[in-house]
């Protein structure tokens, strides 16, 4: 199978370049690469892949600075929206299916139920109306496609949460985390290995194409950022890590006192049923991921430090 990989320095991108290696060829592209695949350049991207040919293209490039998105609407919904059009047109000319990944933030977060994927989306932030066009252009487009919804990414690798708390932690006496917005932290390296497990079962595999459409993927159980916060403050400190904050002195917050330009939503929990029936898969519980992520970074802590 020859794969073709968009976004490859991301935080998943770079999960995925591990995952996707025993299904076949992989080509892994990032923006700067030879030949173009800069999501903000759609018909170069679309010239590469139909030079390419692949049996899939991965996309995990994406616009994904949320509060930014709110002034660069514009540059967001290229990259999100407009990108996926040429990524589809160019797949389905070439007979390839198209992974893709969107996010909780399609949905208003109203109430508390985990979100199915047939409930109907609202965006309440730029970033979501943007990763919501993507969806709607694979949709329309008739391309065999899988989509990933999944929610607060982290990884070893790339920015995000975890590491952000352990940065804050190691500087400051004091932390405050909201404890109004419910979710699951999701391992990159868990959407990677789904990824690959959901492409085996589809790409090339005559009558796969009634699995074609979205799926939520998120880890086990639920929590929110104050929690997520002291469980990578515990973890932190039993591996070692300088933290000068206890895991119980953190503080619990409301997203009003926190105020950052584009608007949360407060459930972003989602229900993973469908995802698992369709392909068999039992999905970890958010918190390996958490301790697991944090152990890692420690022991490259120690190896730079000896
Ligand atoms: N992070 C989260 O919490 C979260 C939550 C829900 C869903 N998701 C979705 O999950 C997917 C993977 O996210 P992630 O966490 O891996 O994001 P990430 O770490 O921010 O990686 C995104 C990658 O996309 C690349 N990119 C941005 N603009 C591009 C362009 N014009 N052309 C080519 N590449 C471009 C970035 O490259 P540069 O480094 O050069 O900018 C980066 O390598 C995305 O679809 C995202 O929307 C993420």
């Amino acid at each position: 199978m020859k794969l073709l990989l968009l976004g490859a320095r991301g935080q998943l991108g770079w999960e995925l370049q591990r995952s996707l290696a025993p299904l076949g060829e992989v080509i892994a592209l990032h923006r700067a690469s030879t030949p173009a695949a800069d999501l903000a350049r759609p018909q170069d991207l679309a010239r590469t892949i139909a030079a390419l040919a692949p049996d899939a293209v991965v996309n995990a490039a994406a616009y994904t600075a949320v509060d930014k998105a709110e002034t660069e609407r514009e540059l967001a919904f290229a990259v999100n929206g407009k990108a996926c059009e040429a990524i589809a047109e160019a797949a389905k000319s070439c007979g390839a299916w198209v992974v893709h990944y969107s996010t909780d933030y399609v949905f208003d977060g109203g109430g508390e139920r985990p979100w199915r994927e047939s409930d109907a989306t609202s965006p309440v932030n730029a970033y979501g109306a943007s990763k919501l066009a993507g969806e709607q252009a694979l949709a329309g487009s008739g391309v065999p496609h899988l989509v990933f919804r999944t929610s607060w990414v982290f990884e070893t690798w790339g920015q995000n949460f975890a590491k952000s708390m352990l940065r804050l932690a190691a500087q400051r006496e004091q932390l405050r985390v909201v404890a109004d917005q419910w979710g699951a932290p999701t391992r990159a390296a868990l959407i990677a290995d789904v990824t690959a497990h959901a492409l085996r079962q589809v790409a090339g595999v005559a009558g796969a194409q009634d699995k074609s459409g979205i799926y939520h993927l998120a880890a086990g159980g639920e929590t929110n950022w104050h929690r997520y916060a002291q469980l990578v403050l515990e973890q932190a400190r039993a591996e070692g890590l300088p933290v000068k904050v206890r895991a119980e002195a953190v503080e619990p917050i409301i997203t009003a006192d926190y105020p950052v330009p584009a608007k949360r939503p407060a459930n972003s929990r989602l229900d993973t049923t469908r995802l698992r029936q369709t392909f068999g898969l039992a999905l970890p519980p958010w918190e390996d991921g958490v301790r697991a992520v944090v152990s890692e970074i420690a022991a490259q802590a120690r190896e730079r430090t000896p």
